[in-house]
């Protein structure tokens, strides 16, 4: 393996954090933990066994070595592929605009969970991704008030028009921008936002463009700010449910488009630490519901 890039990283979240990159797809955690230090690849469904010998100031020559019994395997799982172009989804959004709300009533608890653990605040600038209806933007307004704002960005125009008519109804529209676009290139400068919310969209991205949207995702938000996704949750061992699901998606692309994802990894390897994250059941299918805020900027360390 080509000698890694060492960087050491100290977080509220943990006492220290080392982190090798050896290539922008695979970035190696060095974490402490109970049983000693921990080895873990991301994205790598491997075992390592590691030798490292790292110098920072203040204290030298820390040997780590990689102990299978301390490291985290993340599983490779196989996520599906997105079989449709983005013009079909902007269609297909489109037609269902007048009446998704009617299909959507059991995502809303999950959305829900997620609005209330990235807790916004009086004054925030928040981003969601995916708006649909508009129903999440409504609630951001409120808690924002007349001293924050919402932006939003969503493929299709229906939906925006359905969010727009919503957001104005309830007299919110001088505390919403609408925005009606694809969410792998935001038109916004970096550290404009407080916090970006995504509820059911980040599965609908193709799997390269996953962590592209989670990387825009990290350049609009400010060095406090955070990011909570709620998204159906890939597992190790699917259910029955699961598995009948994502055969669904498999057959049926353009009407079961949403499919299982691994959030939390993904936002990791975007550079994001997560700060809580829990998953629940939707009819027997997972979903998680992922809170982070941006990785604390590295001090380089040097090999020995
Ligand atoms: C399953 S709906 C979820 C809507 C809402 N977040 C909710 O939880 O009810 C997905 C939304 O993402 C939008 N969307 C799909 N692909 C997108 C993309 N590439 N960029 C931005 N929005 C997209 C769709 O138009 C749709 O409104």
């Amino acid at each position: 393996m080509k000698l890694p890039r060492l960087a050491l990283c100290r977080s509220p979240h943990r006492t220290a954090d080392l982190r090798a990159d050896t290539s922008p797809k695979c970035s190696l955690h060095l974490g402490e933990n109970k049983g000693g230090m921990g080895l873990q690849a991301d994205g790598f469904g491997c075992m390592l066994d590691y030798n490292l010998a790292l110098n920072w100031p203040g204290n030298q020559g820390l040997a780590v070595k990689g102990d299978p019994m301390n490291q985290k395997v993340v599983p490779n799982l196989e996520i599906s592929r997105v079989l449709r172009s983005k013009r079909d989804a902007q269609v297909a959004y489109d037609k269902m605009s007048s009446w998704y709300d009617l299909l959507a009533g059991s995502e809303q608890f999950f959305t829900d969970s997620g609005i209330e653990k990235l807790n916004p605040i009086a004054g925030e600038t928040i981003l969601e991704i995916g708006y649909g209806t508009g129903q999440t933007l409504v609630k951001f307004a409120k808690t924002v008030g007349d001293s924050g704002k919402v932006y939003g960005i969503d493929i299709s125009e229906g939906m925006s028009k359905v969010a727009r008519r919503r957001v104005a109804r309830t007299g919110m529209s001088s505390r919403v921008i609408l925005e009606c676009g694809d969410a792998v290139s935001l038109p916004f400068g970096p550290d404009f936002f407080d916090a970006v919310f995504i509820s059911f969209t980040l599965e609908l991205f193709d799997t390269p463009e996953i962590p592209v949207v989670l990387q825009e995702c990290n350049r609009v938000i400010n060095p406090a700010g955070r990011i909570c996704v709620v998204a159906l949750a890939k597992e190790e061992q699917e259910g029955w449910i699961a598995e009948a699901y994502e055969w669904m998606h498999r057959k049926f692309p353009k009407v079961v488009d949403c499919r299982p994802i691994m959030a939390q990894s993904s936002l990791e390897a975007a550079g994001f630490q997560i700060l809580d994250s829990s998953r629940k059941y939707m009819w027997g299918l997972p979903v998680d519901v992922c809170v982070a805020g941006k990785k604390q900027p590295f001090l380089q360390v040097t090999m020995k």
